[in-house]
């Protein structure tokens, strides 16, 4: 299991606040500690109330977009259907990053409490909880608390005694990088090879089995949970204006990793000062990658960034996997650059021309940058190839698949103009 960072007494846990549990699949215990007592609140309400409160509380989902989550519901809701669904998206699809895992090891119930809340909100019978397969431990604890809650009536054939019927099933699943994409993972769980789907429609109109689907990250369901049992005004006192709440962070510095749940606005110097990659002696990192493999490489003089999904995205960087890792001082930028780059153009899934042969084209330039063997051109190929591949994709992996190589070209020019040197020099003799 990863290990869960310590963070200060004044942050409030919406998402975590039972984490400490001994035995996390104990369900009296989970009870005793407020499970369910958000969806208890909901099935007295109307799914339009339980909509409102979501949208009071300005909830936005935590799989990196930002979405609000009460626009997914409030049409998944009112789109004319004979079924509708909810999927827990739990996959990760990071490899290195354990948030959503986490969440499910320590806490089953705050996901399986939110996404009762979620179908009683839309009118779904059904729902899927995909988790990676080989998150064997989270599989077993998610298992053994579904059983639990069905037999407490809090799913099942009559939940809460309402009538209302919920069927959840856990599904391990296994992939490449993009099965975390919300239409490739509706696509498997339909047992279809998957790639992206242009939208509109969303999947809250047609998804699983062209059905309106919910398709919402397990941090998000968590918190929903929380709101429901809280209060959106309560919710609303943590994080941002335009970002309420909290979220789960991967932390990596030269002086420990783990996950912490962070209040949204957070400085990234507050955050990595969690494992002391800010906070000790000795020199600062030379830089930060902020959202997993297709996240931006940031200069430590953006270490006050807030972590919010807008700020992010102006810096040149994003949420993403929830990962953020602070550098060695002597880390070679361009080389890091280079590895996430190849990573992004393996994982583009093929189906739109200019991400399938751009980015290969981007780890192109940059092995032979990093090999001393530029081509005068590679500075102003890397601006207008990302420049197109961001025009023409379907999915938002395009986007995020540049920001390795165009945030070197934003924050690191220095280097990179240096590593050019020997295209220069051959271009003037
Ligand atoms: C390449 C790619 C990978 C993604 N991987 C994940 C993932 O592992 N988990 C996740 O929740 N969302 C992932 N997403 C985002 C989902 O498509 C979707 O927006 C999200 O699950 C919706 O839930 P939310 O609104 O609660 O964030 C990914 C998106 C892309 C483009
Ligand atoms: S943008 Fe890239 S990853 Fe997304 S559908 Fe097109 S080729 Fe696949």
């Amino acid at each position: 299991m990863t290990d869960l960072l310590k963070t200060p007494a004044s942050w409030p846990q919406p998402i975590l606040g039972r984490a400490g549990a001994k035995d996390p699949t104990d369900l009296d215990a989970a009870v005793k500690a407020g499970a369910f007592e958000g969806l208890r609140i909901a099935v007295r309400l109307a799914p339009p109330g339980v909509i409102a409160e979501i949208r009071a509380a300005g909830l936005r989902g935590r799989g990196g977009a930002g979405f609000l989550t009460a626009d997914k519901w409030h049409l998944a809701a009112t789109t004319p259907a004979d079924r509708r669904y909810v999927v827990a998206n739990g996959y990760g699809a990071d490899p290195a990053t354990r948030t959503d895992a986490t969440l499910i090891e320590r806490d089953p119930y705050a996901v399986i409490e939110g996404v009762a809340i979620a179908a009683w909100a839309i009118g779904a019978d059904t729902a899927i909880i995909a988790v990676r397969a080989t998150e064997t431990e989270a599989i077993r604890r998610l298992e053994a608390a579904l059983g639990a809650a069905e037999d407490a009536g809090f799913i099942g054939g009559d939940v809460l005694d309402t009538g209302h019927e919920l069927n959840v099933e856990v599904r391990p699943v296994q992939g490449a990088y993009m099965l975390g994409e919300e239409t490739v993972l509706l696509k498997a769980l339909e047992g279809r090879r998957g790639q992206p789907e242009q939208r509109p429609p969303h999947p809250a109109e047609r998804g699983l089995f062209g059905r309106p689907t919910v398709v919402q990250n397990v941090q998000t369901l968590a918190l929903a949970a929380w709101i429901m049992h809280e209060g959106a005004a309560k919710f609303r006192t943590i994080g941002t204006p335009d970002a309420p709440g909290t979220i789960l962070v991967h932390v990596r510095g030269t002086g420990g990793a783990g996950v912490a749940e962070v209040p949204l606005g957070t400085t990234i110097r507050t955050i990595l000062g969690l494992v002391g990659a800010t906070t000790r002696t000795g020199p600062p990192p030379k830089a930060l990658l902020v959202g997993g493999p297709s996240g931006g490489i940031l200069p430590a003089d953006l270490l006050d960034t807030p972590y919010t999904f807008d700020d992010l995205r102006t810096a040149g960087a994003h949420i993403g996997s929830g990962s953020i890792v602070a550098t060695a001082a002597n880390a070679d930028v361009l080389e890091l650059a280079e590895l996430l780059t190849r990573f992004c153009s393996t994982e583009a899934c093929g189906k739109t021309i200019p991400c399938r042969i751009g980015t290969r084209r981007l780890e192109e330039i940059a092995v032979r940058i990093n090999a001393g063997t530029p081509r005068p051109t590679d500075a102003d190929l890397i601006g207008d190839l990302s420049a197109d591949i961001v025009a023409s994709g379907l999915c938002d992996h395009e986007r995020l698949a540049t920001l390795p190589m165009t945030s070197v070209m934003r924050y690191f020019r220095p280097e990179l103009d240096a590593k050019l040197q020997p295209a220069a020099e051959q271009a003037a003799r």
